[in-house]
């Protein structure tokens, strides 16, 4: 099996008009976690380039994805935050397009452990999982969620058209995990229903360029998007883009709604939306460049703020151990002589070390005994408020918080 391969041209327009804005070195994949330290660990580069011609955002280092994708670590229902946005994303999804009306047919892509796909199931819908994980599927098959373990592809989609188009096609930060955007976008349209709604969400490309996300850029996410990108994907496959939502999970997400042409009425906000890209600067390449240089000047800052709080006879710890944590620790050379260990709320992280940097990574429980002169490096810092509201003791006790992003700070 090739592990590894370099893609040449851009993954919506084959354009060969890619330019590097980026480089984040040499680095495991960012879920890779060890059981323990190995000489073997698989390391592959990781750089951003930006398409001159349809402005998709991208990496050129493709991991394979049954590497990537085949066990996961990552579960949907191990962040309180992550459960509360699927209730009230399916109650307004159900709500908008459902209430009173026949139980629809939601098949969702990526469902991972099932958590999104419960909330519709208890709103009344017929629900199906497409999940490559075997492991992830198998919790969902255990909650009762019927659950494919399989890629999606447009043979996929053929034989699942056979037995029934679905009303909504939900797809959750996963298109950017796609290869082939050509052949899921195919697949989308033909097993959607005529009159029915491709609804997704992902990481929103000027949250990562305004706050500086540059962590949330690792070898699974093969994208990031722009509405002006998209409209150029969708409309090779007459789809349209009839409305979005800002939502803040994951550090700043867009909610995409998507329809067969001429189904649905264009709302403005769309409109407006690409208008303020284009205003922004989505489609130059300055853009990116200017991000670029934005990311090293905050490594600089933050391996300064953490080498004196080591001088200062500080300890510093972890707090949560996320794929885009492992993309800060490796690229700002932060490893296990300055962080003692990480704490997450994920069974299936809990005593693993990290990708690279080899932090051991322990149950929250620890959080309890520390204090006066602790810190914790926040590298779930999509969840700061909820985080800190629930460590409110250990500041307190006088704990501190390291906030690594835009710009390095204790509070
Ligand atoms: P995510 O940002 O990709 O959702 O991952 C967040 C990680 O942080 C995940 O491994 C769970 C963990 N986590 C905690 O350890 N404690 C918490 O309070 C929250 C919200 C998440």
């Amino acid at each position: 099996m090739q592990v590894y391969h370099k893609s040449k041209k851009c993954r919506i327009c084959s354009s060969k008009n890619l330019e590097l804005v980026l480089d984040l070195g040499i680095q495991p994949p960012a879920n890779s976690f060890l059981k323990k330290v190995s000489s073997s660990e698989k390391k592959f580069p990781l750089r951003l380039f930006f398409c001159k011609d349809c402005f998709l955002l991208q990496l050129v280092d493709i991991v394979d994805k049954k590497l990537l994708f085949s066990h996961y670590l990552y579960l949907s229902s191990a962040s309180k935050p992550i459960l509360e946005h699927f209730s009230k994303y399916a109650f307004n999804v159900f709500n908008k397009f459902w209430k009173n009306k026949r139980k629809p047919l939601i098949i969702e892509i990526g469902s991972n452990d099932g958590s999104l796909l419960k909330e519709f199931k208890k709103l009344g819908a017929n629900v199906l999982g497409v999940e490559p994980a075997s492991n992830v599927s198998k919790i969902a098959l255990k909650s009762n969620i019927p659950t494919i373990n399989k890629f999606f592809t447009s043979k996929l989609a053929s034989s699942l058209a056979k037995k029934g188009k679905p009303n909504v096609i939900l797809a959750n930060n996963v298109v950017g995990h796609i290869e082939d955007l050509n052949d899921f976008v195919l697949g989308i349209k033909n097993l959607l229903d005529d009159d029915g709604i491709f609804v997704f969400e992902v990481p929103y490309v000027l949250d990562l360029l305004k706050k500086t996300e540059f962590d949330t850029i690792y070898h699974e996410h093969l994208s990031y998007f722009s509405l002006l990108a998209l409209t150029k994907l969708f409309k090779k496959f007459e789809l349209e883009i009839f409305d979005i939502q800002r939502q803040s999970v994951h550090g700043g997400t867009l909610r995409i709604f998507v329809a067969k042409k001429e189904r649905k009425k264009i709302k403005s906000k769309v409109i407006k939306m690409i208008n303020f890209e284009k205003e922004y600067g989505i489609s130059k390449i300055r853009t990116y460049k200017q991000f670029g240089k934005k990311v090293l000047i905050l490594r600089n800052s933050l391996q300064k703020k953490i080498k004196q709080l080591k001088q200062e006879g500080k300890m510093i710890y972890g707090y949560g151990a996320p794929a885009k944590g492992n993309v800060l620790l490796n690229f700002c050379q932060i490893d296990n002589k300055m962080i003692n260990f990480i704490i997450d709320t994920t069974p299936l992280k809990q005593n693993l070390l990290t990708p690279g940097t080899h932090i051991p990574i322990k149950s929250p429980t620890k959080v309890i005994q520390k204090g006066a002169g602790d810190i914790f490096l926040l590298l779930a810092w999509n969840y700061k408020k909820d985080i800190l509201k629930k460590e409110k003791r250990f500041r307190k006790r006088g704990g501190k918080f390291l906030i690594p992003l835009p710009n390095p700070r204790i509070i």
